[in-house]
């Protein structure tokens, strides 16, 4: 175990915890290795020595590989968490008390807290932000100006982060460059789809049991989460409804098998729903008006708003906890509506979000885009970027050699060929 000096200002729930979540940690660690090989060369090389860099993400023991990493690279770290009910308890315990890096989170927190412990990530005055859904940039941007001369750069985990930032360079109010780490293709393909198709699954199977064959499932958003968490669902034996609002995918959606369906009309059908839109009210009062009793409805999106729970509370006379993270909600009309984890992304909220073997790749472009940060120094205008192409593949080349697999390389034929307009038949 590393001996780290422990920081004087943290917030977790219990130090008591650190063991279970040191534990924790090292089996995430095994299913790691592209970024362990990271790890390696950033405790040699030490490129961001006394960086300050103010993290907002799950405080899973993914991301506290993550936070070692960067540790091991120099940097100091200030964590919290990008949703009040993603952060796992002894791991936030861990990072304080053995890694010695400044974490507040509590799984559970309120709203006031939660914005509380992103105020203390920006007491630190972090000269790199890392986002997972743009609340650190946007707390900058809006109540903390003071501190944005202070900032190099940021990188950005999610889609309806990436989104965020889109609009703010577009309109021209960001102040420094964010590298949206959730489009490399080694993240969103790997993690949006398989990741969240299966935590998703696994979230809702934890809270409720329930068996899958048979049960009619509703996926409303038939982006890359979305189509994980239907392929998923079908591969357990529901019958899957996809829900969407882009004819493209929706089109897909039917090419992939799937019943393409509008969301009111879905309502009447299915026994479970599942949000990834990254959207507002995607399930709104007039689906909720529709849903079947015993209904059970979850959500995968970034944010708590892809079902009007407000909505739903009107309608309701009562609420009850029947486990934890399901709540029944029984209606007016005598109809009982389940809703898994208050609403808050159920793969994180209800289970453990996903796999390491995921993360490992998302988080390899976290920290290799942090370097890449160091590395670009002030040369880059205040815009959102990509992940640069070549370290996606060579991500991919880390992962694919870590899986034991081989492929072919062009030979300068094949090359030649690939690049030439003359040949035809
Ligand atoms: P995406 O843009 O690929 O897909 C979203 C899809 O939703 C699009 O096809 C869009 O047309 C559709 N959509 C939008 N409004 C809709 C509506 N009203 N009804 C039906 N469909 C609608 O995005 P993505 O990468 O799949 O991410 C989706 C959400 O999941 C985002 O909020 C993202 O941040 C979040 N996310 C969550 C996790 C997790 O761990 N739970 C992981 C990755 C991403
Ligand atoms: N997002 C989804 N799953 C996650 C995990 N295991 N750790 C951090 N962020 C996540």
């Amino acid at each position: 175990m590393t001996i780290a000096t422990r920081p004087s200002k943290h917030d977790v729930a219990d130090l008591g915890l650190a063991e279970a979540g040191a534990r924790r940690i090292a089996w995430a660690a095994r299913e790691m290795p592209v970024l362990r090989a990271i790890r390696e060369r950033l405790a040699k090389e030490r490129p961001f020595v006394d960086l300050r860099i103010g993290a907002c993400l799950h405080v899973t023991a993914e991301t506290a590989n993550l936070m070692i990493v960067l540790r091991d690279g120099g940097a100091r770290i200030a964590l919290c968490a990008s949703n009040p009910l993603s952060t796992q308890d002894d791991v936030a315990a861990a990072l304080v008390a053995n890694e010695g890096i400044a974490v507040f989170a509590k799984k559970g927190e309120d709203r006031d807290t939660y914005y509380a412990h992103i105020s203390s990530v920006l007491e630190t005055r972090p000269q790199i932000t890392m986002d997972d859904g743009a609340d650190v940039v946007t707390e900058l941007h809006t109540r903390r100006r003071e501190l944005l001369p202070d900032v190099r750069g940021g990188t950005e985990e999610t889609t309806t982060g990436v989104t965020r930032l889109r609009a703010m360079a577009s309109e021209g109010v960001l102040a420094y460059p964010i590298i949206a780490v959730n489009d490399a293709l080694t993240k969103h393909l790997f993690d949006n789809r398989y990741g969240t198709g299966q935590s998703a699954v696994d979230g809702i199977l934890r809270a409720t049991n329930l068996l899958l064959a048979g049960k009619i499932a509703v996926v409303a958003g038939y982006g890359w989460v979305g189509r994980g968490i239907a392929s998923r669902l079908r591969g357990m034996g529901s019958i899957v409804l996809i829900c969407e609002v882009d004819p493209l995918r929706a089109l897909e959606a039917a090419m992939d098998g799937f019943e393409v369906t509008t969301v009111v009309a879905a309502a009447r059908r299915g026994d479970l729903f599942v949000t990834a839109t990254g959207n507002v009210n995607v399930i709104g009062r007039e689906a909720i008006a529709n849903l079947k009793d015993g209904a059970i409805v979850a959500n995968a999106g970034h944010f708590n708003d892809e079902i009007d729970l407000g909505a739903l509370g009107e309608q309701a006379t009562s609420r009850r906890e029947l486990r934890p993270f399901v709540e029944e909600f029984a209606l007016r009309d005598g109809r009982r509506i389940v809703v898994l984890g208050e609403g808050r992304l159920v793969n994180l909220a209800a289970a453990e979000g996903h796999p390491p073997a995921v993360m490992d790749m998302s988080f390899a472009n976290q920290a290799l885009a942090v370097e890449y940060l160091v590395t670009k120094g002030g040369t880059l205008a205040p815009q959102v970027y990509p992940v640069p192409r070549d370290l996606d593949e060579e991500i991919a080349r880390r992962k694919l050699e870590a899986m034991g697999m081989k492929i072919d390389e062009m030979t300068s034929a094949q090359s030649e060929y690939a690049r030439s307009w003359k040949a035809g038949t």
